[in-house]
């Protein structure tokens, strides 16, 4: 275990310093993409981050990781896509999409396979043994971290940090739209996969998947996430890469990262993002299975009971 998982303050007194030490082997294109200079990578590896409001996390993520993405000579770009909006909850799924479509958008003459990794700012990876690189399946890198005892909470986890290659993100139609606040757009995210013909994921061997997380300030949870997640299978197909519905507000080339700064729409009702699923009236078939099988009680625990009377997510509601 590092000594900052608890509180980083001691690994931010000991690294705050100069920007992360870049090795004399590597090169970048000024656009946030590094290369090595003594061999060709066979993937072009993008991290995504979801971002909002943790610029001491950014500053220890890339001290920490930018020495180890070089050390196992990755063709590598560090995305940091922020929400501007604070009236509104986090939505981690909007940037991940809005994360993707920048990373194809980014020039690639070699044509190599684009290898997501979708990344929370928070974890901190313990060791140089887990390659930042894509394999035939979707995988679930986070396996195990400090603060849960180095163990999968719940075996169906898929959340923290995940490697996809760009072409498996796209065929799943990404993230939903919908997820605003803490939880439950990881698992939605999931069960998309095996809907696109991606199972089994696979989940790294926690001998070597294990991860730090920083401290930060309790997120608040989606009240709507159950509900969601529930019903998640009747829009797989209309919400996600193809609803997704936000301006890029501008682009900063900073030396180690690029920052993407994303607003939303201000009004969900009249969006792609609610519309395009909503609209029609929404079926209850998928949430009664559901609610009946075990696996979504030990997945959800109690809280079903509490929220499968939501119908419509308050942010698509018409009033
Ligand atoms: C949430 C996930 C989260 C996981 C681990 C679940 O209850 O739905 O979004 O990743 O807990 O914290
Ligand atoms: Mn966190």
């Amino acid at each position: 275990m590092l000594n900052f998982s608890k509180n980083y303050t001691t690994y931010k007194s000991l690294h705050m310093g100069p920007s992360p030490v870049v090795q004399s082997t590597y090169t970048t294109d000024g656009r946030g993409r590094w290369f090595p200079l003594t061999c060709r990578p066979r993937q072009r590896t993008v991290i995504v981050i979801p971002f909002r409001d943790r610029d001491d996390h950014l500053k220890i993520f890339l001290d920490h990781y930018v020495p180890i993405l070089q050390r196992q000579l990755l063709d590598y770009t560090i995305l940091v896509v922020e929400q501007q909006d604070f009236t509104r909850r986090f939505n981690k799924g909007v940037m991940f999409n809005a994360g993707y479509k920048t990373a194809l958008s980014m020039t690639d003459e070699d044509q190599v396979p684009l290898c997501l990794i979708l990344h929370d700012i928070d974890l901190l990876l313990e060791n140089d043994r887990l390659t930042y690189e894509c394999s035939q399946h979707p995988t679930h890198l986070s396996v195990g971290i400090d603060t849960m005892e180095y163990r999968l909470c719940y075996t169906l986890l898929f959340g923290g940090v995940v490697a996809i290659f760009g072409e498996q993100f796209n065929i799943s139609n990404g993230f939903s739209n919908l997820f605003f606040g803490w939880g439950g757009e990881d698992d939605d995210f999931r069960g998309r996969l095996g809907e696109a013909g991606l199972f089994p994921v696979h989940h790294e061997n926690r001998t070597i998947a294990r991860y730090s997380m920083l401290t930060h300030d309790q997120v608040e949870k989606s009240e709507a996430r159950v509900y969601l997640w529930l019903t998640g299978p009747e829009r797989f197909h209309c919400d996600g890469l193809n609803s997704v519905e936000y301006t890029v507000d501008s682009i900063h080339y900073k030396e180690h990262y690029v920052l993407i700064k994303i607003d939303m729409p201000t009004d969900f009702k009249t969006s792609s993002m609610c519309l395009d699923c909503f609209s029609g009236g929404l079926k209850t078939k998928t949430i009664q299975k559901a609610v009946n099988t075990s696996t979504v009680n030990s997945t959800v625990n109690n809280t079903v009971n509490s929220t499968v009377n939501i119908t419509v997510p308050e942010i698509c509601k018409m009033t």
